[in-house]
C-alpha cells in the first residue's frame, strides 16, 4: 500500500508503481476516485470537495470543505511580479506554452519556502498550485487576446471565479451563468485523475528525484500538452471541424483504418479503457444539456454524433476496441461554452492539477520511496574500437 516505483528486474521495462487514490478497469470501464464511481462524484459532489477527496483520502466533512475552500480560496493572487513574464511570451504563443512557464516559474517564487520533507509546506505548495492555476490559466488567455487580467473574486466558486476571470471585462457587469458554472465544474471533476498516465508519471517521476513540486508540474503540464494524450481535445475539435459535414465523414473513417495513414480518430481510442471510458458517457449527457440550454445549434456536434454512431458499429473499431475518450466530447462542450480551441488542454492541465499534486504528495510521503529509474533492452552496436577520421 505505497506510491512507491517498483521495477521489473528484467527489460521489459514496465515501470509500475502502487497507489491508492485511482482506480481504473479497462475492461469494464470502472474509474473510481478514492473508492468512488465517478458517475457518482459527477452526479452529487463538486470539484473543490473531489480536490479534498484526492488529497486526503477521505470525502471531506462539512467543516473540513468549508475550511479547506476557504484556504484555496484566499490564495488564488498571484504575486504581481509574475505577470511580468506573460509580456516575454508573444500574444500568439500556444497558452500551454505559457503554462509550463509560468508554472515551472512559481518554483523560482516558492523555491525557498518549499522544504518537500515538511509535511505543511508540501500542503501549502499544494493548496497554492491548486488555487492559482485557474488564475494562471486565465491569465494566458487574457494575454493572447490582448485585455486586462481580471483578479480573482473570493465570494465565487472555484469553477464560477475561473469563468469570470476567462470571460468579464472591465467595461461590463459580468454575471456567472449557472449552467456553465455547473458544467465547468463537471468538467473538472471528470478529469482531476487517471492513475498512472503519461502526464502524472512525468510528475511522480520528476518528483522522485526531490524536485520542486511547482517544476514537477510544470513538467506535467508539458507531456499532457501532447495530442496523443491532454492535446486530443484540442485536435478532436480540429478533426470535426477538418470533416465539416457528415457526408465526408466516411472519407476520414477509411483514412483511421488505413495503417499506411498516420491518421487517428482525435478523440477515440484509449491505452487502458477497452471498453466506453466512463467520463465520456457522463460528458455526452453534458454535451446535450449545455448545447440545449444555451440554445446552440452546433453542425459539428451533428458530426460528432454521427462519427460516433458510425465508428460504434463499424467492425473496425469494434474490433480494435475503439471507443470514445473523454477527450471527445470536451471539444464540443468547451467551444458551446465561448473557449478558443488552444485553451482546452489548458482546461485539463487546469483540473489534472489536483490529481498530479495527490499522487506528488501520496509518492513524497512513502517512506520506501525511492529516485525512479526506468530500464532499457539495449538494442544498439556491440562493443567496438574507436576508428580515426582519415579512416572511416
Ligand atoms: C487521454 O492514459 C490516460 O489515462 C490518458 C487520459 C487521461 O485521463 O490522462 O485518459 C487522457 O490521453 C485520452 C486519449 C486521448 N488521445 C486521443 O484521443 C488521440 C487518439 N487516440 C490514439 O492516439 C490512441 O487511441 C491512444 C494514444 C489514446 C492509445 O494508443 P494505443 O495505446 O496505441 O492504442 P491501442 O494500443 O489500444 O491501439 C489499438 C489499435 C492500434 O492498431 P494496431 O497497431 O493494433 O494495428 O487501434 C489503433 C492503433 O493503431 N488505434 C487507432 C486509434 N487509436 C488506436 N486507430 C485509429 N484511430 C484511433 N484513434
Amino acid at each position: 500500500e505505497t506510491g512507491m516505483f517498483t521495477f521489473d528486474p528484467g527489460f521489459t521495462s514496465t515501470a509500475s508503481c502502487e497507489s491508492r487514490i485511482t482506480y481504473i478497469d479497462g475492461d469494464e470501464g470502472e474509474l473510481w476516485y478514492r473508492g468512488y464511481p465517478i458517475e457518482q462524484l459527477a452526479e452529487q459532489s463538486d470539484f473543490m470537495e473531489v480536490c479534498y477527496l484526492l488529497l486526503f483520502g477521505e470525502l471531506p466533512t462539512k467543516a473540513e470543505k468549508a475550511k479547506f475552500e476557504w484556504d484555496i480560496t484566499h490564495h488564488t493572487m498571484i504575486h504581481e511580479q509574475l505577470h511580468k513574464f506573460y509580456s516575454g511570451f508573444r500574444r500568439d504563443a500556444h497558452p500551454m506554452a505559457v503554462m509550463v512557464g509560468v508554472v515551472g516559474a512559481l518554483a523560482a517564487f516558492y523555491h525557498d519556502s518549499t522544504d518537500i520533507n515538511d509535511p505543511h509546506q508540501r500542503m501549502v505548495a499544494s493548496y497554492r498550485l491548486i488555487a492559482k492555476i485557474p488564475t494562471i490559466a486565465a491569465m494566458a488567455y487574457k494575454y493572447s487576446v490582448g485585455q486586462p487580467f481580471v483578479y480573482p473574486q473570493n465570494d465565487l466558486s472555484y469553477a464560477g471565479n475561473f469563468l469570470k476571470m476567462m470571460f468579464s471585462v472591465p467595461a461590463e457587469e459580468y454575471k456567472v451563468n449557472p449552467i456553465l458554472e455547473e458544467a465547468m465544474d463537471l468538467i473538472f471533476i471528470l478529469h482531476a485523475d487517471h492513475e498512472q498516465n503519461a502526464s502524472t508519471s512525468t510528475v511522480r517521476l520528476a518528483g522522485s528525484s526531490g524536485a520542486n513540486p511547482f517544476a514537477c508540474i510544470a513538467a506535467g503540464i508539458a507531456c499532457l500538452w501532447g495530442p496523443a494524450h491532454g492535446g486530443a481535445n484540442e485536435a478532436c475539435l480540429n478533426m470535426l471541424q477538418e470533416i465539416g459535414t457528415v457526408d465526408r465523414i466516411p472519407e476520414f473513417i477509411a483514412r483511421a483504418k488505413d495503417k499506411n495513414d498516420p491518421f487517428r480518430l482525435m478523440g477515440f481510442g484509449h491505452r487502458v479503457y477497452k471498453n466506453f471510458d466512463p467520463r465520456a458517457k457522463v460528458m455526452r449527457a453534458t454535451a446535450h444539456k449545455v448545447l440545449k440550454e444555451l440554445g446552440v445549434n452546433d453542425p459539428l456536434f451533428d458530426v460528432a454524433m454521427e462519427l460516433e454512431k458510425i465508428a460504434l458499429e463499424d467492425p473496425y473499431f469494434i474490433d480494435k476496441k475503439l471507443y470514445p475518450n473523454v477527450d471527445f466530447y470536451s471539444g464540443i462542450i468547451l467551444k458551446a461554452m465561448g473557449f478558443p480551441t488552444e485553451m482546452f488542454t489548458v482546461l485539463f492541465a487546469l483540473a489534472r492539477t489536483s490529481g498530479w499534486i495527490a499522487q506528488w504528495k501520496e509518492m513524497i510521503e512513502d517512506p520506501t520511496q525511492r529516485i525512479g529509474r526506468p530500464r532499457q533492452l539495449y538494442t544498439g552496436a556491440t562493443k567496438r574500437d574507436y576508428v580515426p577520421v582519415d579512416n572511416r
